[in-house]
Formats: C-alpha cells, structure tokens, sequence
C-alpha cells in the first residue's frame, strides 16, 4: 500500500492507482468543472480570524446525528458506481466509516445492494438515499429496503434527474457502466424522475417514519420547499459540481440558504472539503455537518476500508488542531463573527 498523509497527497497517490479513465470519472465535473473548482475557490477565499489564550484544552469534537453521537460532523456521502475504484466498493467504503463512527450515505445509483452492504457491516449508521429512477412501487420498495436494513434515514436525491455532459468523460469515451461489479439491479426506469414534483416529498413522508433528508439544494427557495413539504434535515450541495455548471458554489448557496431559514432545519453542507479548515470554515458559515465524496473515495481506491478510515481520521484531526490553534473550545465558537467573507 502507498501511503498517504494528506488529502492532496491522497489524490496523486489514487490517480497513479488505477486506470486514468475511472479516476477522471471520479475527478469530473459537469461540462469544464467549473463549478467543481469553485467550491473549493469559495472555501478558499472565506478567511477566519483566530483568537488566542483560550484555554481550550478540553475541546472534543463529537456530534450528534439524529440521536446517536459520531466521531465528527464530517460525514461520507453519498456515491454511485463504486465497484470501479474496488472490488468491494460500498462494502468497503462502509466498513471505513463503520470503523471511525460516522454517518455513511449510500444511493440506489450504488453498485452493492443496501442488504450486501449492511450484511458486513452490523454496526454501521447508514442511511438509504433513493433517486427517482422508478414509479412509486419501486420507490416503495426502496423506503421498505431502507427500513428492513436498519437505516437511520432516507435521502432523495434531487438534482440529478439526467446524466450532465462531462468533458472530462466525453473527451476520452468513458462510460463508468462498463467497469466494476454490481450486486444492485439497475433502477427500472431513469426517465421517472422527470415526472415528480413537490408532491413526491409528501407522498414519502406518508410512507415511512425514517427521518427524510433532501439532497441536492442549491437555490434558497427550494430550501424553503423543502422544509415545508417535510425534509428534517436540508442537504446543501451541487453534487460536486458533476450535474449543473451553474457556477454557484456550495458555500455561496450555504450562505443565501441560512438567512432565509436561520436555525429552523439542521444542514449538511458538501462540495470541496479536503483539509480541517474547510470543514470550520463550513461550520462557521451554518452548517451542522459536512459530507465528503471525492476524498474517501481516494482512500477507498489505495487501501479499501483502511483507506477510508484514515481519510477521516487525517480530517477529523485536522479539525481539532484548527480549532484549539484558533482558539475555539466548542463548535459556538465557529460562527460568522471570525469569517470574512466575500461579497456575494
Ligand atoms: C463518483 C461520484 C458519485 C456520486 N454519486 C452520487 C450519488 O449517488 N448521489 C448523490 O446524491 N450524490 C452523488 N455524488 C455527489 C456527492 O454525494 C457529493 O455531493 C460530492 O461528491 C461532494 O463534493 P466533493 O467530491 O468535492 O467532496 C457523487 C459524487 C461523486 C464524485
């Protein structure tokens, strides 16, 4: 096994590992990833002001996700395909997250079924996200499926309703479809989810008790939608930029998206965490928790579970050092009065 130390490291070391059409899958944004490079640009741009002598010695990073504590507020999301970084892909990926305590998002678009994944992995917190590849039966037997595994919620993915156009891909005739194994059939029928409206939300929130989390919200009124039609938890994120060159960033949508809905609904955030002070940095701009996706799948393709594992971990103490250097002693102190922020 090459080994790792950082997350940029991590990233050469991944991209060296395995075939250069599957890392581009992985690296590809929508059109010429524009939007991509901009989460992190913005994550780059918003500065922090530390503070000193804080007696912060104590400081603990543990979170609370729906009841049930976890290492951090970093969280892993969710990811289709994952058979083509390793053999075991999903199987993998959630032994890593099982091992260092946090939440793991796994798709319908995945390549291991949600029972394989939860099989090997007893203890995981896991939480089904379903696309709207199918009618409402199908979705039904995905809200039962989530259920019978033993998840802690459900995810809708929103805002990814057709394959985009990637250069990336394009350019080198890449079809991830081709690659790795699946034990999760295909979703019947992908053209589906350009027949659903708001009213879906309600339907599923009729069907099920499991706390539902809408992923995919961009723009400040679909936050407010999605609250009222029920979401308990809001899931800011642009897919990591892989669906709508929009050139909106995670973090400016973050920013319009708390002041419409101030503390009412806990948010995740996503998009271009790769070192401890993006996550403060996202923490300090409203966000309860923060996904990451390209990042732990470099762990997965250098070391499997290993590999994930120590990606959070690299992370999660990044965090704590940032924190206790800035002086935080809890996450209050990562609030909007240490930002700057540039105009938006
Ligand atoms: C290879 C890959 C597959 C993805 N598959 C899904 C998916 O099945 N469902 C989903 O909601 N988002 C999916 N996403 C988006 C991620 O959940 C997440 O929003 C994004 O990767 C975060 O940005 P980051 O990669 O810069 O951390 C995928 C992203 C990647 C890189």
């Amino acid at each position: 096994m090459k080994k790792f130390e950082s997350i940029r490291q991590a990233q050469k070391v991944a991209s060296k590992s395995i075939r250069n059409g599957t890392f581009r899958w992985l690296e590809a944004g929508a059109e010429d990833n524009f939007t991509t490079e901009l989460n992190i640009e913005f994550l780059n741009s918003v500065k922090f002001i530390p503070k000193i002598l804080s007696k912060n010695k104590d400081l603990q990073i543990k979170k609370k996700f729906l009841g049930n504590f976890i290492s951090s507020p970093l969280i892993l999301c969710p990811m289709g395909h994952q058979t083509q970084f390793s053999k075991l892909g999903e199987i993998e990926t959630c032994g890593g997250i099982q091992n260092i305590d946090t939440v793991g998002f796994f798709s319908t678009q995945g390549r291991q079924s949600l029972s394989n994944i939860r099989k090997k992995n007893k203890n995981a917190k896991l939480v089904w996200q379903i696309f709207l590849f199918g009618d409402k039966n199908w979705i039904l037997s995905q809200i039962k499926n989530a259920q019978k595994n033993n998840c802690m919620a459900l995810s809708i993915c929103l805002d990814a309703p057709l394959r985009s156009h990637r250069y990336m891909d394009r350019e080198i005739d890449y079809d991830a479809r081709k690659f790795g194994k699946r034990t999760q059939p295909e979703p019947p029928d992908v053209s589906k989810a350009l027949d659903y409206d708001w009213e879906i939300i309600r339907w599923i929130k009729k069907k099920t008790n499991l706390p539902i989390i809408l992923k995919g919200i961009i723009n400040e009124d679909d936050a407010f939608l999605a609250k009222k039609y029920g979401s308990d938890m809001l899931w800011v994120s642009n897919h990591g930029g892989r669906m709508v060159n929009s050139g909106i960033s995670s973090g400016e949508a973050l920013i319009k998206i708390k002041k419409k809905l101030k503390n009412s609904i806990p948010i995740i955030v996503d998009g271009g965490v790769r070192r401890g002070s993006d996550i403060a940095k996202y923490l300090s701009l409203g966000a309860d928790y923060v996904g990451i996706g390209r990042p732990a799948i470099y762990g997965l393709i250098i070391d499997g579970k290993k590999g994930v594992k120590k990606i959070f971990s690299i992370l999660n103490n990044e965090l704590k050092t940032f924190m206790i250097n800035s002086g935080c002693k809890n996450y209050k102190d990562l609030n909007t009065k240490r930002l700057i922020i540039p105009k938006i």
